[in-house]
């Protein structure tokens, strides 16, 4: 067994330059954990989020972080029966719970680890597991989104949006997203019957028209601030609002009342089944990530300002690091 790997550190809260590469110990495997080397991560806002202090309290310093692994398990401990050495598997780290996937190597307890898809490469699969966990989770396990119902997904082009999009389509769902004027022809390509430029119109407008007053049953909120307000104002009755995103201050939920809604706040969680559900879709052909841009793990500084400021670079999807160094051209250094 190795015990030093290389792995991205956050030493202290900050900018990007407040991430280091570094050599760090492996951590010893547990009875019930597996021991995975690292192909690949990915990029979330949680992880930008982290690194500038927004969670000090839950992230003692300094620390490795990073919620998308895909990778093969080297060691499994004593009392795991589910896996075996050379098994490849994708999973998200506990989140606020120990090591993070920005490393060679990772320690994780068995029962958030899930067989990979076979048609799946490493960069795509650890692309998938934060997103495509919430997406499941807000839409299926949540919402209990079904065959018929209509759907308003935030934030198409995004992370979780263009999953969402995928799982509503395969539900069987009628799909409405809000993206810029240049993505739309990606969210139409991943199952979106209409796509909304949020930078120039107004969503609750389009939806009424959409829907010929009667409004969506669900909506599903990437981007908060004042979203939860307006989300009943496009919502039939007895309709269902999933919320992912912090609420940073009060809201006035009043047309909720009127219209019979419930609202459901996820903050995800990790666990085998969800990944397994996700699977199933995948290998089935119905969900795909989307990978925007792919850079090597000594470069993740730049993976966090390339979320950051994705737009000015026509980011779309998920940022994947390739940790194992699969891939065989990296794009240039963004200036
Ligand atoms: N609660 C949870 O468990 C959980 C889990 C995962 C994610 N999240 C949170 O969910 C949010 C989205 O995550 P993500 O990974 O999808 O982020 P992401 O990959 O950065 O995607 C966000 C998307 O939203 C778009 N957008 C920005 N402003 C918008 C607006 N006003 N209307 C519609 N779309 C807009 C962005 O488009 P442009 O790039 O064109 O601006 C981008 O495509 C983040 O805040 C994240 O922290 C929560």
């Amino acid at each position: 067994m190795t015990d030093s790997m290389k792995a991205v550190v956050l030493a202290r809260f900050g900018g990007a330059d407040a991430l280091e590469l570094r050599d760090h110990s492996v951590p010893p495997v547990e009875p019930r954990q597996v021991r995975v080397r690292v192909h690949a991560t990915a990029v979330n806002p949680l992880d930008c989020q982290i690194r500038r202090g927004d969670y000090a309290d839950d992230v003692p310093l300094p620390a490795i972080i990073g919620h998308d692994v895909s990778g093969v398990i080297e060691e499994v401990g004593s009392h795991v029966t589910e896996f075996r050495v050379g098994d490849a598997v994708y999973y998200t780290p506990r989140i606020f719970g120990g090591p993070g996937s920005y490393a060679e190597q990772h320690v994780a307890d068995v029962d958030l680890v899930g067989r990979k898809p076979e048609n799946l490469g490493h960069l795509e699969a650890a692309s998938l597991t934060l997103v495509g966990g919430t997406a499941w989770e807000a839409l299926v396990t949540r919402a209990r989104l079904t065959v018929g119902e209509t759907i308003l997904i935030h934030g198409g082009a995004g992370g979780v949006g263009t999953v969402a999009i995928q799982i509503a389509r395969a539900i069987g769902a009628r799909v409405i997203t809000t993206a810029r004027a240049g993505d739309h022809e990606l969210v139409r390509s991943l199952g979106a019957d209409a796509a909304i430029d949020f930078t120039s119109t107004n969503d609750v407008d389009a939806v009424a028209e959409w829907t010929r007053g009667k409004g969506v049953d669900v909506v599903l909120d990437t981007i908060g601030g004042d979203t939860l307000t307006r989300s009943p104002l496009v919502l039939a009755d007895f309709g269902r609002v999933v919320s992912i995103v912090d609420i940073t201050r009060p809201q006035n939920l009043i047309e909720a009342w009127g219209r019979n809604a419930a609202y459901h706040f996820v903050f995800t969680r990790q666990n085998r089944g969800k990944l397994d559900a996700l699977t199933a879709l995948v290998e089935r052909g119905l969900v795909k990530p989307v990978i925007g841009a792919t850079l090597p793990l000594a470069r993740m500084g730049e993976a966090h300002e390339l979320l950051e400021n994705g737009r000015s670079h026509e980011l779309r999807g998920k940022i994947a690091i390739d940790v194992a160094g699969d891939t065989v051209a990296l794009p240039p250094r963004v200036s």
